[in-house]
């Protein structure tokens, strides 16, 4: 899977999106992908392969208090033919390059579960496992 292209999607390249979009399970549609992108601390990035949307990575960017931002990860995926084949860990080496480069995060984390393997392999490449409880509800 050399030839997956991976890129930063933009308001000159969403064209590149189909109208809808299926990530974790659920859809996405581009007019509100277009919504999202306008502010430049919202990300999406794409691998493409022979002009098809494989992988699909979003996350943003975190402003604290005290001025440090941090960039989370909110989504990774990797559509289900192309998974196990290296695409997961190319996106995730292409995001951390770019989001390295902006100078703008001084941190960024990702949240997964421990029975998801293949999520754990790609991102402990990356990441330090912390060891923390998440507590969530619908508002
Ligand atoms: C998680 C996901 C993004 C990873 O992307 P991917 O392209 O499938 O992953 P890669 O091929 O780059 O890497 C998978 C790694 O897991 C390893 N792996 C796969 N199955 C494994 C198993 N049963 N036991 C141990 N390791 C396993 C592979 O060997 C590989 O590690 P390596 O590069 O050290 O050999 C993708 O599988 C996906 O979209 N899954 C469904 C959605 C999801 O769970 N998203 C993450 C939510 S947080």
């Amino acid at each position: 899977m050399k030839d997956v292209k991976f890129i930063r999607i933009n308001e000159d390249n969403i064209n590149l999106i189909p109208d809808i979009i299926k990530i974790d399970g659920e859809d996405i549609q581009k007019k509100d992908m277009e919504k999202f992108i306008i502010n430049c601390d919202n990300y999406c990035f794409a691998g493409i392969y022979k002009n098809e949307i494989v992988a699909f990575l979003y996350g943003y960017g975190m402003l604290r208090p005290d001025g440090k931002s941090m960039f989370y990860i909110h989504s990774v995926d990797v559509i289900p033919k192309y998974q196990n084949k290296g695409i997961g860990t190319k996106l995730m080496e292409y995001v951390l390059k770019y989001i390295r480069y902006e100078k703008k995060y001084y941190k960024f984390f990702v949240l997964t579960e421990e029975i998801n393997i293949r999520a754990c392999k790609v991102y402990e490449k990356y990441a330090d496992k912390e060891e923390q409880v998440l507590f969530s509800k619908n508002l």
